[in-house]
């Protein structure tokens, strides 16, 4: 028996199994050697939700959720936060090293280089209503561009995919842009590839026709940082939703797009939305007491709060904090901002969010920074999708590469009826 092992004892039939432990985890397959009979499948896992399953080995995203650690192929995150811009970060996540000088200038041209959108995805874009939501919007059109690029099918072809990674990584700020000029019956304003990734979205967005619109260093920066903290964060929600529609070989357009929706659900990237209308509907600091209590009676979820990985600090939302003072020295304060300080501070003292390990998470101060840089409410999620877009692609090309890939499908255990035969209609049950 070799030690990392596990010893399993089928108390049904008396036998005795040894699993190996590889990487802190059995492999769930071992477990169908134990059966009762030669009839038996064999034993399964059940983990509804994913608690306790490792669903790839992944090098890219390291969370430590006991100690409130994040990094990116072993930077820390506070450090790439400090010294790095959102594309070096975006080369970081694909290609496993910073850039070096060159291989940063080609990479910023290459992907400035995809910035344009067809003037038929315009056209498409405008059949939106106007009141239309900017992520549904952004899904459907991420999505539409699998049209245009026929090519992208060609999933085994690495060079096919690293042109749809920077396509991708250069269209969906155009998109976002898009969404937002649209809602607002305002014409679209094409890319200036002179400006930085976030100088160009700022422009593209609230141009309104200057000669020399002039990006404020102070926001395009804060812009910056935000999207290096959302850049990535290994196998959540969205990126499991990219990992399970690309493992069939769908295009990497209709995976990301599959990943946006799934990121735009209030429980995962859509939280950020969530936070600012709880904060406009709680209103002022001493209401903060009477919005604990309906949270702690579960009538309502502190949005923002709480992460089925991080039981520390999120450490996003404290570099998040940080920025949000330079922020408004540009700005003028976020009023609330107050509202927030004061809901964390009792949380983080309560016993119901003690003992539950609830800390602010990513999403609870962001919507705050964004608000007070004059993005609508219901661009909050979209400005989440456009950096995560890129560790989207980088784990979706890592799974492209791994020995192990095979299509995702889970099993289930069966609690439907037993056989029965189709009664005639007048004798079906009301
Ligand atoms: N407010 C109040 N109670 C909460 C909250 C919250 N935000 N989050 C968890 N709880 C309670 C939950 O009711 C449960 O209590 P009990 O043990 O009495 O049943 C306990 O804490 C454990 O929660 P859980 O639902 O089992 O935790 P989970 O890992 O399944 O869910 C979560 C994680 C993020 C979905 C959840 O914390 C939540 O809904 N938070 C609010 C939405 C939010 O801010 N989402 C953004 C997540 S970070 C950005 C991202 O990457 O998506």
């Amino acid at each position: 028996m070799s030690i990392e092992s596990l010893t399993v004892n089928d108390n049904r039939t008396g036998k005795q199994y040894d699993l190996p432990i590889r990487n802190g985890c059995i492999n769930a397959a071992d477990l169908r050697q134990i059966k009762v009979d030669t009839d038996d499948f064999g034993l399964m896992s059940y983990d509804p939700a994913y608690l306790n399953t490792a669903s790839c080995t992944s090098r890219i995203t390291l969370i430590d959720g006991d100690r409130g650690i994040l990094r990116y192929r072993g930077y820390p995150i506070e450090q790439l936060a400090e010294s790095c811009s959102y594309l070096e970060v975006a080369f970081l996540l694909l290609n496993g090293e910073l850039p070096t000088p060159g291989e940063l200038e080609s990479w910023t041209r290459e992907v400035t280089h995809h910035t344009m959108l067809h003037e038929n995805t315009k056209k498409l874009m405008e059949g939106f209503h106007y009141d239309a939501h900017p992520m549904g919007m952004l899904v459907s059109t991420i999505a539409a561009l699998s049209t245009f690029r026929p090519e992208a099918k060609d999933v085994e072809e690495p060079e096919v995919r690293r042109l749809q990674t920077l396509r991708l990584i250069g269209k969906v700020p155009t998109i976002a842009a898009y969404t937002y000029r649209h809602s607002l019956g305002l014409p679209y304003v094409y890319p200036d590839n002179e400006l930085s990734y976030t100088g160009n979205l700022l422009k593209m967005m609230f141009s309104m026709g200057e000669r020399n619109y002039k990006v404020n260093s102070v926001l395009e920066r804060a812009l910056d940082v935000l999207f290096i903290l959302h850049a990535d964060h290994e196998q959540n929600c969205s990126t499991s939703a990219m990992r399970v529609v690309g493992s069939s070989h769908a295009d990497p357009y209709v995976s990301v797009a599959a990943a946006a929706a799934a990121l735009y659900g209030p429980l995962h990237g859509g939280a950020n939305e969530q936070v600012l209308r709880m904060l406009n509907e709680i209103g002022s600091k001493e209401n903060v007491p009477e919005f604990i209590r309906r949270v702690k009676d579960k009538e309502v979820l502190l949005m923002g709060f709480g992460h089925r990985v991080y039981k520390n600090y999120d450490p996003r939302a404290r570099i998040i904090k940080k920025i949000a003072d330079s922020v408004f020295e540009v700005t003028g304060r976020n009023p609330l901002l107050d509202i927030a300080l004061e809901l964390e501070r009792i949380a983080l003292e309560d016993e119901y969010f003690v003992s539950r390990k609830l800390y602010p998470n990513v999403d609870f101060y962001s919507g705050i920074i964004y608000q007070a840089m004059g993005f609508p409410v219901d661009m909050f999620p979209v400005l989440f999708a456009i950096p995560r877009t890129s560790g989207w692609l980088a784990q979706w090309e890592e799974m492209m590469q791994d020995p192990e890939r095979k299509i995702a499908r889970p099993r289930q255990v069966y609690g439907g009826s037993d056989v029965r035969d189709v009664p005639p209609p007048l004798r079906r049950a009301a």
